[in-house]
């Protein structure tokens, strides 16, 4: 897990967390006062349970992850140095010889400890297989201190709302099957599959963690467990992932489609009994979800274009330029773009496009990949497409992306932009002396798979504009004289 801005990955969806409190508030209105959050994470069910009316002395979160530990111990006010683990005299970091005992030592309050331990998690993490991994850990090396700092104060300020709570070192299976106390009752969101949090957090050669972790894996362990679950009186909300054939109907509360990938997760529950008049229903996440830019006009089919239109190109959200997309190109389904961009004439919005940029954000590539490219239809300009085309391969388009990257790393080569068409014909005349073909391949159906690739050109948008323009208008001139 490479992100340098994320260290946790695999929090509750936002949708679920919603209709979590609304099932927690059925609990609490049944005279519940306990909750166990086993497989806690990242406190985010935690933070769910409160706002459901559990108060803080009557949460107990569990996990049996260092990074959830160290976490679980500060925000319950438990010394650190209490948790089972020890620390390497000395290791090597970034090439040269780092005394990580002595440094944790040196540190005086539990935050700046919690603090230092995220740090060194992060620094773990990290590995430096890339080029850019390499200066990413080099740089959270030369920068601990402040690091560190920065964290301490962002640990502060965190653990205010979870004053009062519980934390144990606890495995899921345990917490869900030993003796609970009247009144309790669980919410958890375990791991869909096993051995992903232990790849998330390699703690060797620094950090030994005296505990044997079996990570869950919900797939493999669900249609077991959840027969073991319906002889259980205590009220357990569960994640499902994927199962649902697993779980009898009434025990489904809500399901959460996901975009596009023919996956699902869904809250389910022990105790269908409890939550009879609770809301059930489904939450589609598809790329159906989608919303018009603000109150911008589309380029219309007649409109026409002049030396002097305007161009504009921005980062929008992905619900909005696959609402583009959607309108423009019917019925395709998921997509894997994460960065999103419309193109504007004249303020009206003629263009999307989405582009993966993962491989150039990992330093592993220095070219963006171009997952789709629509244009509005036009009467008037029906190869408008190329207009498009022009645009994202300018030197602009190539500042908008870095930017919209990250302000934060520096280190990133950008210098292609490349993309996959499918087509009939050997070529695609809408790309001619835009884009060169590095291999073409026909497929079982006859169609051409063509991959593409070209520098940017050294232009702005307006410059781009007029390239098009004046080729519309040289190819116009002459039958206009006819
Ligand atoms: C999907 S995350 C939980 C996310 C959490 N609900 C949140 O929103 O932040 C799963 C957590 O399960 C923990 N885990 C994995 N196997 C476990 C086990 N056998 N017992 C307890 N926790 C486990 C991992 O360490 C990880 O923190």
């Amino acid at each position: 897990m490479k992100r340098p801005d994320v260290l946790f990955q695999g929090v509750t969806p936002v949708p679920l967390r919603a209709h979590g409190v609304d099932y927690l508030k059925i609990l609490r209105s049944r005279g519940y006062e306990r909750i166990l959050n086993p497989a806690c994470g990242q406190f985010t069910l935690v933070k769910v349970a409160m706002q459901a009316g559990f108060p803080a002395k009557g949460i107990v979160a569990s996990d049996c992850g260092f990074f959830s530990t160290v976490l679980g111990y500060f925000y319950a006010g438990k010394p650190i140095s209490d948790i089972n683990f020890r620390l390497a005299e000395e290791i090597e970091l970034d090439g040269r010889p780092f005394r990580v005992r002595d440094s944790y030592d040196a540190l005086g309050s539990e935050a700046e400890k919690a603090a230092y331990l995220i740090w060194l998690m992060k620094v773990l993490q990290l590995g430096s297989i890339t080029y850019y991994d390499k200066m990413h850990l080099r740089e959270l090396v030369q920068s601990r201190e402040k690091y560190v700092l920065t964290v301490t104060g962002k640990l502060v300020q965190h653990a205010k709302p979870y004053l009062g709570i519980d934390y144990m070192v606890m495995d899921i299976r345990d917490v869900l099957f030993h003796e609970h106390e009247e009144g309790t009752c669980v919410i958890t969101f375990p791991p869909a599959y096993s051995r992903g949090y232990e790849k998330q957090f390699p703690l060797a050669p620094a950090i030994k963690f005296d505990v044997e972790l079996i990570e869950f894996n919900y797939r493999d362990e669900i249609a077991g467990l959840w027969e073991r679950l319906r002889g259980i009186q205590t009220p357990i909300l569960m994640a499902n992932y994927s199962r649902l054939d697993v779980v009898d109907p009434s025990e489904v509360l809500h399901v959460l489609e996901k975009r596009g990938k023919n996956k699902i997760e869904a809250w389910t529950t022990n105790r269908p009994d409890l939550f009879r008049e609770g809301k059930k229903g489904i939450t589609y996440q598809r790329d159906t979800n989608v919303v018009p830019l603000g109150n911008a006009k589309q380029f219309g089919a007649n409109d026409e274009l002049t030396e002097d239109t305007q161009v504009d190109v921005f980062t929008v959200s992905r619900e909005s330029a696959l609402y583009y997309r959607s309108l423009w190109a019917h019925k395709l389904g998921h997509t894997d773009a994460e960065r999103f961009f419309l193109l504007l004439l004249d303020k009206k919005v003629f263009g999307t496009v989405g582009f993966f940029t993962q491989h150039i954000r990992l330093g592993k590539a220095n070219f963006v990949f171009e997952n789709f490219g629509f244009s509005a239809p036009s009467h008037k300009y029906p190869n408008i497409n190329r207009l498009l085309m022009y645009l994202i391969t300018c030197e602009d388009m190539r500042q908008l992306i870095r930017v919209s990257i990250s302000g934060v790393n520096r280190t990133y080569d950008l210098r292609e932009l490349r993309t996959v068409c499918l087509s009939r014909y050997r070529h695609v005349k809408l790309n001619s002396g835009i884009l060169k073909i590095i291999t073409r391949e026909k497929l079982p159906n006859d169609l051409y798979k063509i991959h593409y690739r070209t520098e940017f050109r050294p232009e702005t948008f307006q410059e781009a504009y007029l390239r098009y323009f004046h080729e519309v208008q040289a190819k116009r001139a002459p039958k206009e004289e006819v």
